[in-house]
């Protein structure tokens, strides 16, 4: 049978520009969190329709092979016909995090999802607008919103430090924008992927508030990505810790810094590791109290429960994204 070809809108998704435009004027930014399966996602929906926040719900490659593309389409829309039946009217985008390919993003588009990110970072710069160009050319056909990356953000083993800078360059940014016509643009000011993202015992570097100025005043009012934004909660990092983990010096990016960069140009923020350390963290728990438990409904409701505060908390306390939808 042939793969179905869909377009998000029949599944009742949104695409990012009311999104963006609306965390633009309003100062706050939209919370970007990937998933993986059922538990990750009835978590985060549930409690973006219990704060009001819309959301953008993403898939890496990595969970696209995990999960399957369709099977997780449909679990988005699942997600939406849910959020309805709850009575809420959230807008909910489905997106690719961190499309290496144009034949993937354009799989992306073809199988119902309403953003794709095509991350050409790693590329030269005229081989990254290419790319990305060709990219919107297809996606704005259908309507779906594309981000693109400049600046590499640090490997989870890099040391951020101005000797390895591969923060964005802001005198590139205005080009990129005018010449690919991409919705939105991740920038590189000092976050990285992962749950260690600086030096254990270290103080931790503040992010490049300059960096990311200059790059609005290029751009003004255009809707800015930020990667790699877990804080890496303290919390969950000591329970792993402490039932029999090993996650010593995991440390990220101060929550009073997100909030900084919310009330920015930055519209969309990134969350991947926080949902994992919270999930592992109440999994060890669960295991280590009740030994004897084998019902996988018991410890994955156990870590569902913690998603469900820890996505409330961020859309509350640090995107701002909270009674916005
Ligand atoms: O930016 C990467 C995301 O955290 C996804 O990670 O490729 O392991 O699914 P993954
Ligand atoms: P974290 O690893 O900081 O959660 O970043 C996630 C991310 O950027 C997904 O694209
Ligand atoms: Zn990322």
């Amino acid at each position: 049978m042939e793969k179905q070809k869909v377009h998000y809108s029949d599944l009742g998704l949104s695409n990012t520009k009311e999104m963006f435009s609306k965390a633009m004027a309003g100062k706050y930014a939209i919370p970007a969190y990937n998933f993986n399966n059922l538990e990750q996602l009835q978590a985060i929906v549930t409690a973006c329709i219990e704060t009001n926040s819309p959301v953008i719900i993403q898939v890496s490659k990595g969970a696209r092979s995990y999960a399957n593309e369709t099977m997780l389409r449909c679990m988005a829309m699942g997600a939406v016909q849910m959020a309805r039946e709850a009575g809420s009217d959230i807008p909910i985008c489905l997106h690719l995090d961190h499309g290496d390919t144009f034949e993937l993003c354009k799989s992306c588009v073809d199988s119902g999802f309403s953003s794709v990110m095509i991350d050409g970072s790693h590329l030269p710069f005229e081989e990254n607008m290419a790319l990305a160009k060709k990219v919107v050319e297809y996606a704005h056909q259908f309507g779906v919103s594309v981000e693109a990356e400049l600046g590499v953000l640090a490997g989870i083993e890099d040391e951020i430090s101005a000797e390895h800078s591969t923060y964005t360059k802001p005198e590139e940014v205005e080009e990129f924008v005018k010449k690919t016509g991409v919705d939105s643009l991740a920038i590189s000011i000092g976050t990285s992927h992962g749950a260690f993202k600086f030096k254990a015992g270290q103080p931790v570097p503040p992010l490049r508030f300059d960096i990311l100025e200059e790059c609005e005043k290029r751009i003004p009012g255009f809707p800015i990505v930020l990667h790699g934004a877990s804080s890496v909660v303290q919390e969950y990092v000591e329970l792993i810790n402490q039932y029999g983990g090993n996650l010593a010096g995991a440390v990220g990016i101060p929550e009073d810094q997100l909030r900084r960069a919310a009330a920015s140009s930055v519209c969309k923020i990134n969350i991947d590791s926080d949902g994992r350390l919270a999930v592992t963290a109440k999994i060890r728990e669960y295991f280590a109290k009740d030994p004897k438990e084998f019902d996988p409904r018991k410890y994955l409701g156990e870590a569902r429960k913690e998603l469900v505060k820890l996505v409330k908390h961020k859309n509350e306390t640090v995107l701002g994204s909270a009674g916005k939808a």
